[in-house]
């Protein structure tokens, strides 16, 4: 698979296949591919906190649920787990973040997650960002301080059996692409 059927084959992944664990190697493998990821300032704001055991992995799905719209439902059925902990930037990058108006551990962490998202796919497991989840339950479950910030949550597993490659729906590039002006 080369990088553009990459790109294209990952998807946000709802239904996992709750009997088929992740091998080791290719959790070591998405982990190392955030580890790996650009920072502002090469700052690695984040701390992966990785659960893969059962119990804990249930608590944390349902604290991203919400009974509001039935979202996030499918996370129960996920057999890894990583929540990504915004941590501070060095100072160079803090310094150039307020002068400049720029949130750059927020940037640094969607890059990470994005590595971590395309490593996986590459190695066939699925994964689905989350940004709705209850941050306090969570921080409770995996004694994470109070004062910290958690970026994202995000349910990696073998796809269900079946599960369909959707076709990407996105902005035609005219759409979002302006040339030599806005
Ligand atoms: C920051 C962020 C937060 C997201 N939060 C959720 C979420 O809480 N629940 C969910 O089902 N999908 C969530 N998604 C997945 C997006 O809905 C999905 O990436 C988008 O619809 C494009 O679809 P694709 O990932 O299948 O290409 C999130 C994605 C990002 C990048």
């Amino acid at each position: 698979m080369n990088f553009q059927e990459l790109i294209l084959k990952r998807q946000s992944v709802r239904k996992f296949d709750k009997f088929r664990p992740i091998e080791e190697e290719k959790i070591f493998r998405i982990l190392e591919a955030g580890r790996l990821a650009p920072s502002a300032s090469n700052s690695q704001p984040w701390t992966f906190v990785a659960i893969k055991e059962p119990k804990l992995c249930q608590s944390i799905a349902k604290a991203t649920f919400t009974t509001l719209v039935n979202f996030n439902k499918f996370a129960v059925n996920s057999t890894f787990f990583v929540v990504i902990v915004v941590e501070k930037s060095k100072i160079i990058a803090q310094i150039g973040g307020a002068i400049k108006k720029r949130n750059y551990p927020l940037i640094d962490i969607g890059i990470a997650a994005e590595n971590m998202c395309l490593q996986a796919e590459e190695d066939g497991v699925g994964s689905c960002m989350l940004g709705w989840f209850d941050e306090n339950k969570i921080k409770e479950l995996l004694q994470i301080p109070k004062e910290k910030f958690i970026g994202l949550v995000i349910p990696f597993g073998y796809a269900a059996v079946n599960y369909p490659l959707r076709k990407k729906v996105r902005k035609p590039l005219e759409k979002v692409v302006r040339w030599n002006k806005y």
